[in-house]
């Protein structure tokens, strides 16, 4: 079922955009523009995105850091 007609995105591509970490309807429409011409499917993605999990806003709501997951510091320092 088409989720954004304007860009004939469909709920299963919503999905698979937040399985790959996609959180916001912001992130979605970067993914694959859904949202970014009439704007009428934004409340069925923000209805999609409302289902699922998402690591990095749980952990916002918390008041803990989203991006600690991406540290070797060595590597940084070996580049330095
Ligand atoms: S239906 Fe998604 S931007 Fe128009």
């Amino acid at each position: 079922m088409y989720v954004c007609s304007c860009f004939g995105v469909t709920e299963a591509q919503v999905k698979q955009h937040v399985d790959d970490g996609a959180c916001t309807p912001r992130q979605i429409a970067s993914a694959c523009k859904a949202g970014t011409d009439c704007g009428s499917c934004v409340r069925r993605i923000q209805a999609i995105l409302g289902r699922g999990a998402c690591p990095r806003r749980e952990a916002a709501d918390q008041g803990r850091p989203v991006l600690t997951a991406v540290a070797d510091l060595d590597v940084l320092d070996e580049a330095a």
